[in-house]
């Protein structure tokens, strides 16, 4: 295949980026997209001009770093789907593709295609985790029976990669479903019922202060997810931001 590549192309956050256009040719139907970048990117050093730089990690679809706007899609064309498992079959010989970073002020970008994800971070580290009491035995991983419905959503939920997919798709690039999800998947289970109230408080206060915008419910961050994180999580996590400013003591 031969195709049309336009590039975001930014040498710092301070320099302003625009689309450079690179033809590439002999691609493999089999290749990943990261694949076909690496192509081009040996080419680019080969002709002595400056990489493109992406994020990558795990290139199996779990680690959530390979952050791609593809045609205007975040992760591409493919459903359920991460840019490093988007293979180019899905593409048509002689076709122009766009690629662009996640677009979101609170994911500034680092360098061409990669951005600054740490807000996601800071969120995590703000109540995403349970508190354990390590000393003494350990417990039996069975002592604590969950209903097989709650086990099985909670897993769902924490099937959330962190990619940002979600933010990127949103119009107010909201970052609600992976604040859900990672609210959803600790709250779901009587380890991390205790500190739920704290949690989703602490949780939705950094998503704020990151400077992600609110939901307002038009479903773009479900459609896109590459895990399929259901709009659900975002309901749950209201009930329990509600239910914990409404209670008495607060
Ligand atoms: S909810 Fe989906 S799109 Fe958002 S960060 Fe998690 S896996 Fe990515
Ligand atoms: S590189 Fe890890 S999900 Fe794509």
């Amino acid at each position: 295949m031969n195709l049309t590549l336009k590039i975001w192309r930014q040498k710092s956050p301070e320099v302003k980026g625009k689309m450079e256009t690179y033809p590439v040719y002999d691609v493999s139907p089999d290749m990943s997209f990261l694949e076909m970048l690496d192509v081009l990117n040996e080419d680019l050093v080969e002709r002595g001009e400056v990489p493109i730089a992406f994020d990558h990690d795990c290139r199996e679809g779990i680690c959530g770093a390979c952050s791609l706007h593809i045609n205007g899609e975040p992760h591409g064309p493919m459903q359920r789907t991460t840019t490093c498992q988007l293979h180019m079959r899905s593409f048509k010989d002689g076709d122009t593709i766009f690629v662009e970073p996640w677009r979101a002020k609170a994911f500034p970008v680092i360098k061409d295609l990669v951005v600054d994800r740490s807000a996601f971070d800071r969120i995590i580290q703000a109540g995403g985790y349970v508190s354990v009491n390590t000393s003494g035995n350990t417990l039996d991983a069975n002592a604590i029976p969950i209903p097989k419905e709650d086990a099985d959503k909670a897993f769902d939920a924490a099937t959330c990669i962190g990619c940002g997919a979600c933010v990127a798709s949103c119009k107010n690039a909201s970052a609600m479903l992976f604040v859900s999800a990672k609210v959803s998947q600790l709250t779901l289970l009587p380890q991390g019922e205790v500190e739920a109230g704290e949690r989703v408080q602490n949780m939705v206060s950094q998503m704020d202060k990151e400077g992600f915008g609110n939901c307002s419910v038009t479903g773009a961050c479900q459609v896109e997810c590459p895990k399929g994180i259901s709009l659900e999580n975002i309901a749950r996590m209201n009930r329990e931001f509600l239910k914990t400013n409404l209670s008495p003591g607060k």
